[in-house]
């Protein structure tokens, strides 16, 4: 991969408990197109998107997370048609 790609590329690391952490240049967008601007975070250029539904900043994480119940264990196998 050329410096340009990883410049480029998004990754999306899915965890099973916590926050989706995206990483590289995305745009966030509400339903009307109106973009997001995420909050810092404690590393620069990621992104942490609720999972859990709890956070009162959503789609951020808000660290409400740490209150809730351990989620049942996901799939990682795409869903059958
Ligand atoms: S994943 Fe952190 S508040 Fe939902």
């Amino acid at each position: 991969m050329s410096n340009e790609e990883e410049n480029t590329s998004v990754t999306i690391t899915i965890r099973p408990v916590g926050p989706f952490l995206v990483r590289g240049p995305v745009t966030l967008v509400q339903p009307d197109g109106t973009e997001i601007v995420p909050p810092v975070g404690k590393t620069p250029g990621v992104i942490k998107l609720c999972s859990c539904g709890f956070s009162e900043t959503k789609p951020f994480c808000d660290s409400s997370h740490k209150r809730c119940p351990p989620p049942a264990p996901a799939s990682t196998s795409p869903p059958a048609d």
